[in-house]
């Protein structure tokens, strides 16, 4: 984990690092410079990154907020913004000459993995609860993915992940331990930032779980100013859910109730995470940005779901909706104001295949590393 963080950029860093044409076609490799991957062609095969940044007037009007923004992941290719940490993952290991990608998810980094995969011709090799969602399920099982059900929850599943990740030479594409996540995410920053006509916002709001989306802007937008582009990092506000809210007790040093920990509990499966991997790094980025963490309702989240089908046109799971249901918040506690100009990240889209795993579909459960190898010998 000290290495995700502690990591020197080995780039040079100068105004020039983000280009000043218009795109040809947009996507997260226009800031390859910042990127390991400075050289060559690329060969990840799916476009990732570009995703608009929606002005939303009717949800301008509806919060009072002129200067409002959505920075849409959903348009990624499998929906969520998981794709670009996948996308420079599964390039580097194509780089080396790998043929298998494992990775841990609460869902959508599993689909986004499963698809990447298959589309790079490798291996995915992938660990989730037993409580993730059937839908989710399906759509890795589709891509052709083997699945790996780990009864004990998220964070046996991400040790399993890791665990097999080291025995077998495979790629660890595990969030908050492969500091090419983070590469990848921060490019949300450099976005959000060229989209406003190179001009920082006031405050960013993301969704929490293991803490990689909100550390990554920060990271971004500390690029940004390494280069010499920006001069400030906007505030950042993390959002939780209530049921599932371990950083936003730490933050406001309030211990946690059992309720308040409870992954099951919420809609919002994606930030449903008890130990985040990186939640020292989500408590500092906060902190060092000036903005705070909040804690929302399950009703916020679903009334964030509809309102930004509503009001926005865009389809987001409870998950993907939560920097919207954490903005009423953050107005209601000072931390933003109604004037200033806000980005919310939302950062998925809700799963449209309802189908459920069929028999052909290569889930098996395990909850160890033999369970893993022999189900791998077995071709299972
Ligand atoms: C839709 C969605 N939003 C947000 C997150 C949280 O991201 P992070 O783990 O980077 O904090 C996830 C993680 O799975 C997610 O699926």
């Amino acid at each position: 984990m000290t290495d995700l963080l502690e990591r020197t950029p080995e780039y040079d860093h100068g105004p020039g690092s983000i280009p000043r044409d218009e795109p040809g076609s947009f996507t997260m490799w226009r800031y390859r410079r910042l990127l390991p991957v400075p050289d060559g062609p690329v060969r990840y095969p799916l476009p990732v990154g570009g995703t608009p940044l929606l002005p939303v007037p009717a949800l301008r009007r509806a919060s009072d907020m002129p200067h409002l923004w959505i920075k849409d992941e959903t348009r990624s290719p499998t929906a969520s913004n998981k794709d670009r940490a996948t996308a420079l993952v599964i390039e580097g290991g194509l780089r080396r000459g790998i043929d298998t990608i494992t990775t841990a998810s609460t869902g959508n980094a599993a689909v986004s993995t499963a698809f990447g995969a298959a589309a790079a011709g490798l291996r995915a090799v992938i660990f989730v609860s037993t409580d993730c969602q059937p839908s989710k399920l399906a759509l890795m099982c589709q891509a052709g993915a083997q699945v790996f059900r780990v009864p004990d929850g998220y964070a046996a599943a991400v040790d399993l992940s890791r665990a097999a990740a080291r025995t077998f030479g495979w790629v660890d594409r595990n969030t908050g331990v492969n500091p090419v996540t983070l590469d990848a995410k921060m490019t949300v920053a450099f976005e959000v930032w060229e989209q406003l006509g190179r001009r920082v916002p006031d405050v960013m709001i993301a969704p929490v779980g293991d803490g990689p989306t909100l550390v990554a802007l920060d990271k971004g937008f500390a690029e940004l100013i390494a280069c010499r582009l920006a001069t400030r990092r906007p505030r950042l506000v993390g959002v939780q859910a209530e049921r599932c809210q371990p950083l936003v007790r730490t933050w406001l040093g309030i211990p946690a109730v059992a309720e308040e920990l409870n992954p099951a509990g919420t809609v919002a499966d994606g930030i449903a995470v008890l130990r985040p991997a990186i939640g020292d790094a989500v408590l500092d980025a906060v902190r060092g940005s000036g903005g705070g963490l909040v804690a929302v309702s399950e009703r916020a989240l679903l009334g964030a779901v509809a309102s930004l089908a509503a009001r926005a046109g865009v389809g987001a799971e409870p998950a993907g909706a939560a920097a919207l249901a954490g903005l009423a918040v953050a107005v209601a506690q000072g931390l933003v104001n109604r004037k200033e100009t806000v980005v919310l990240l939302v950062t998925g889209r809700e799963v449209k295949s309802a189908s459920t795993p069929d028999d052909r579909c290569a889930v098996t459960v395990a909850a160890t590393l033999n369970d893993v190898e022999q189900a791998l010998a077995d071709g299972r």
